[in-house]
């Protein structure tokens, strides 16, 4: 079974995710589960079975902007993003915040969404796997389970993509590394410039279970195009 994970940023007005909210295809069967993480300020419209892209790694404590652990458990939310590079760059998050905010999420029952991946720095000085290691290391500790998106920065929106050998290595490296350290079969998706032009192409790589989709998740019809290529 794939997943198809739409993180829809911050990207929509109200009247544009309503549109998509009135046309998107969902699918839960044992080839596809389908996903959709909006905005916070959308998540009314989803009745509680969807994920969140962010959570207050404090718990019960008033902090203005923040989505406290026990909002979405009475939201009914299933999954939560953690360790998006976006938040990693622009709200400085690190590993050791992205831990606690990933313990939390596991001690109420909500699966976290790890999201790894090297910038193009770290790429070209082929750092990509020491980096990895980093951002696994003690996170995966506290995963049941584990859900990963790998996503090299230098992909997330850019439209541009690794070569499919180069996603399986990296992905063989994820899963191995998850066994080795926990003793746990890690599910991991590629994320970075996902579009219904290129899907079938990602389609070919063996061993990937599914994909996180930034930009392509905030259009209807792109998202449903690649509902129906994935996981056939
Ligand atoms: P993208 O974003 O599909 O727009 O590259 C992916 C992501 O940020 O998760």
């Amino acid at each position: 079974m794939k997943y198809l994970i739409a993180n829809q940023k911050s990207l929509m007005t109200k009247e544009q995710a309503k549109v998509f909210k009135d046309n998107y295809l969902s699918v839960d069967n044992d080839k596809l589960k389908t996903i959709v993480i909006p905005s916070s300020t959308y998540i009314h419209m989803y009745d509680g079975n969807t994920g969140l892209q962010n959570i207050s790694p404090f718990k019960n404590k008033a902090y203005t902007g923040e989505i406290d652990i026990d909002q979405a458990v009475s939201l009914g939310i299933k999954y939560v993003l953690v360790g998006h590079s976006e938040r990693r760059a622009y709200n400085q998050e690190k590993n050791q915040e992205i831990c606690l905010k990933t313990r939390l999420l596991v001690e109420h029952n909500i699966k976290p969404i790890l999201c790894v991946g090297e910038t193009l720095e770290q790429y070209k000085n082929n750092e990509k796997f020491t980096i990895l290691e980093k951002q696994l290391k003690h996170i995966i500790k506290v995963m049941d389970k584990p859900l990963i998106a790998y996503e090299p920065v230098w992909a997330i929106g850019t439209g541009l993509i690794p070569e499919n050998d180069e996603i399986e290595k990296t992905i063989s490296f994820i899963k191995e590394y998850v066994l080795k350290e926990t003793n746990q079969e890690a599910v991991v998706l590629y994320g970075g410039s996902v579009t219904p032009d290129n899907v079938e192409q990602l389609e070919r790589i063996t061993n990937n279970d599914g994909y996180l989709v930034g930009g392509a998740s905030n259009d209807y019809i792109k998202w449903n195009k690649l509902v129906n290529k994935v996981g056939n």
